[in-house]
């Protein structure tokens, strides 16, 4: 009978895993093939025979022979990627911008157009700017002399009549109680202007304090004339 370590020697040859482990061993005859130790044997070392640890060896025989290529190379690269990102962040701050920008609706609501010539003299008109009522008042010649005779020293909050109008005859004023913010009604008080019935602040015939607890004159926007009988608010 055949000893026992023989017979495993005959076996392990003939088996599948056997078929697995002949390419690997050939790959590792191959890698000490005559061409391979040829080829290592061309290579030096830059470090070669260097003592001095600390020396740099020469490099020159790797460097680019073809002189500035390269450099006009990577500076078109810089140039080209810094264009497409300066385009990138404008176009990124352009959208951030327009979604910023307000509305055409909200833009249509931050200016009234107003038709004077609709308003007779001695009539107050409220219309609705920002969500806040404003007044239009057209005085008459008297209400304009009433306003003038004041003595503006005497005022809680001074402040002569012209510096509350462009033309004597409109007086444009926001329609807030300076105290706590209600709406005064018109031709009413002790005044003959506006009387706040929240806490009983009189304003006069140009919209200043005259008595309550209101601290400031009726508030005036920002209007012009767009001509003789347009009145544009805001
Ligand atoms: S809110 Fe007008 S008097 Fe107080």
């Amino acid at each position: 009978m055949a000893p026992l370590t023989t017979v495993t020697r005959a076996l392990a040859r003939s088996s599948p895993a056997a078929a697995l482990l002949r390419p690997l061993t050939a790959a590792a005859t191959m890698s000490t093939s005559p061409a391979l130790r040829d080829a290592s044997s061309t290579y030096q070392s830059p470090f070669k025979g260097e003592s001095d640890s600390t020396k740099m060896p020469d490099f020159t025989k790797y460097m680019s022979k073809n002189g500035g290529g390269n450099q006009v190379f990577s500076y078109f690269m810089v140039g080209a990627l810094g264009a497409i990102s300066a385009a990138g962040a404008k176009s990124t701050i352009q959208e951030f911008l327009k979604n910023m920008a307000a509305s055409a609706d909200v833009l249509a609501m931050a200016k009234v157009e107003v038709d004077l010539g609709a308003i007779p003299e001695g009539k107050n008109v409220i219309i609705k700017w920002r969500g806040k009522p404003v007044f239009i008042r057209h005085r008459t010649a008297s209400e304009i002399d009433e306003a003038n005779q004041v003595n503006v020293a005497s005022l809680r909050d001074p402040q002569s009549d012209e510096d509350r109008v462009k033309k004597p005859e409109w007086l444009i004023m926001l329609g807030v109680c300076t105290h706590l913010g209600c709406v005064p009604i018109g031709e009413a008080g002790d005044y003959g202007g506006w009387f706040c019935p929240c806490h009983g602040s009189h304003y006069d015939i140009s919209g200043r304090i005259r008595k309550g607890p209101a601290p400031l004159n009726l508030e005036i926007p920002a209007y012009d004339f767009s001509d003789d009988d347009k009145l544009v608010i805001g």
